[in-house]
C-alpha cells in the first residue's frame, strides 16, 4: 500500500459540531456519530471521486435493492489515541482485505485500497478531537456499502454507495458476558455467508439471540450448521478457550468470521509464547472441560467487545460458571488483553506495525 498515490478528498465542513452532545462518561455503541462522513459513488463500471461531507441521512428511492435482497456489507474498525497524545487507526490493511472478500461473496465492486486508506486517514484526522481520552475508549469507524441500482428485480446492482462513519465507543459490554450454545438455530450454512460481514448474517442472528436473552443470557455461542457438534463463534465475537494452560480457538473456515482481533490475540500469543491450539472444538469437549476444571477460562474477541471475558455458559438447559477476570491482570484473556491495549495505547512498542497514524501521510 505504501507506494499508493494519495488522492485528494475534498472536505465540507459541517456548520457547527455535535461533539458537545457526547457523554464522554457513558458512552453507548454509536450513539452519537461524528460530524463528518465520507462517500463515494459507484455508477456506470466505475467509483466516482471520494468526499467528505457534513453527517446527515442519505435520500434514497424506496426501490433501492439494498431495501429488498441484502446487498449490504461492512466493516468494523477503530481510531484510539495513545498516552502521547497522537491518533492511529488500528490495522486499516487487514480490514481492507476482509472487505473484499466480503464484496466479492455479495457481488460488488470495491473502492481502491488508497480511497480507503487515505479516506480513513482524512476523516479521522479531521475527527480526532473525537477520538476519546480514557482508558478503553475509542472511536468506531464504520466503512460500509449498500446497493442502490432502483428496480425490483432480484439481480445484482451497477450502482452502489460506499460511506464511512464514525461514532466515538466505549465498552460493548459491561462485565462477564453470558452464553448460550446454541443447538436448533444455524448462524452459517457451509458454502454461504458465515465468512462475510454482510448484512443478513447479523439480520439471522437477531431472532436466536433474542430466544437466548429471554433464557437470561446475552449473546448465542454458535455450533456448526450441520450436527451443531462444534462451536464456532459467538454473536459479534471470535471465541477463545483455556483448556489447562493452552489456548485453544476454532479454525477459520467459511462459517466463522476472521476477526481482526482474533488473528492479534493468536500473534501476541505467539509473542507471549503461550501453546496455542486452533482446532475444533466440541461442545461435547467443552462441557467435559467445564465439568472437570480443564477449562479455565473462556471469552470473545471482536472489533466491538475487544477481549470479553465469559463468565458462564449454557448448554442444553444446564449453566456452567467460570471465574472471569479482576482486572488484575490474571489469565491469559486479561494478559493478552492488556498486550493488545498496550500497543493500541502507545505503552508498548507497535512491533507488528499495527498503528497507522493519522498525521503520517501514506
Ligand atoms: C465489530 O466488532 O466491529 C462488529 O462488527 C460488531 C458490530 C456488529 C457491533
Amino acid at each position: 500500500m505504501d507506494t499508493m498515490m494519495t488522492p485528494y478528498i475534498p472536505v465540507s465542513r459541517a456548520y457547527r459540531s455535535r461533539l458537545s452532545e457526547v457523554d464522554w462518561d457513558n458512552l453507548q455503541p454509536g450513539a452519537v456519530a461524528t460530524d463528518h462522513m465520507l462517500i463515494c459513488d459507484y455508477a456506470g463500471g466505475r467509483w466516482k471521486d471520494a468526499e467528505i461531507v457534513p453527517f446527515g441521512p442519505f435520500s434514497l428511492s424506496p426501490t433501492s435493492l439494498v431495501f429488498h435482497y441484502g446487498q449490504t456489507i461492512f466493516e468494523g474498525m477503530k481510531a484510539f489515541r495513545t498516552e502521547d497524545d497522537r491518533v492511529h487507526i488500528f490495522r486499516p490493511g487487514k480490514h481492507y482485505q476482509r472487505l473484499v472478500k466480503t464484496a466479492q461473496r455479495l457481488c460488488m465492486p470495491v473502492v481502491a485500497p488508497e480511497i480507503f486508506r487515505e479516506g480513513l486517514r482524512r476523516l479521522v484526522e479531521l475527527e480526532k478531537d473525537w477520538v476519546p481520552a480514557q482508558p478503553g475508549g475509542a472511536l468506531y469507524l464504520r466503512p460500509f456499502q449498500i446497493a442502490t441500482d432502483t428496480r425490483l428485480s432480484v439481480r445484482v446492482s451497477d450502482s452502489y454507495r460506499f460511506a464511512i462513519v464514525c461514532a466515538p465507543w466505549g465498552a460493548y459490554f459491561p462485565g462477564p458476558v453470558k452464553v448460550k450454545v446454541e443447538r436448533e438455530f444455524t448462524r452459517a450454512a457451509k458454502g454461504g455467508t458465515g465468512f462475510a460481514k454482510c448484512g443478513g448474517n447479523y439480520g439471522g442472528a437477531l431472532y436466536p439471540t433474542e430466544q437466548a436473552m429471554a433464557e437470561g443470557y446475552d449473546q448465542v455461542l454458535w455450533t456448526d450448521g450441520i450436527h451443531h457438534k462444534y462451536v464456532e463463534e459467538s454473536g459479534m465475537m471470535n471465541v477463545f478457550f483455556v483448556f489447562g494452560d493452552k489456548l485453544v480457538t476454532p479454525p477459520l473456515t467459511d462459517t466463522i468470521l476472521d476477526g481482526v482481533t482474533r488473528d492479534c490475540l493468536l500473534t501476541l500469543a505467539a509473542d507471549a509464547g503461550i501453546s496455542v491450539e486452533v482446532r475444533p472444538v466440541s461442545v461435547e469437549e467443552l462441557q467435559h472441560g467445564l465439568e472437570t476444571g480443564v477449562v479455565k477460562e473462556a471469552f470473545g474477541a471482536g472489533t466491538a467487545a475487544v477481549v470479553s471475558p465469559i463468565g458462564t455458559i449454557g448448554i442444553d438447559g444446564k449453566d456452567y460458571y467460570l471465574p472471569v477476570e479482576d482486572g488484575e491482570g490474571h489469565g491469559l484473556s486479561q494478559l493478552l488483553k492488556n498486550a493488545l491495549d498496550d500497543i493500541r495505547y502507545g505503552r508498548r512498542p507497535d512491533v507488528h506495525g499495527w498503528n497507522y497514524f493519522v498525521d503520517t501521510a501514506i
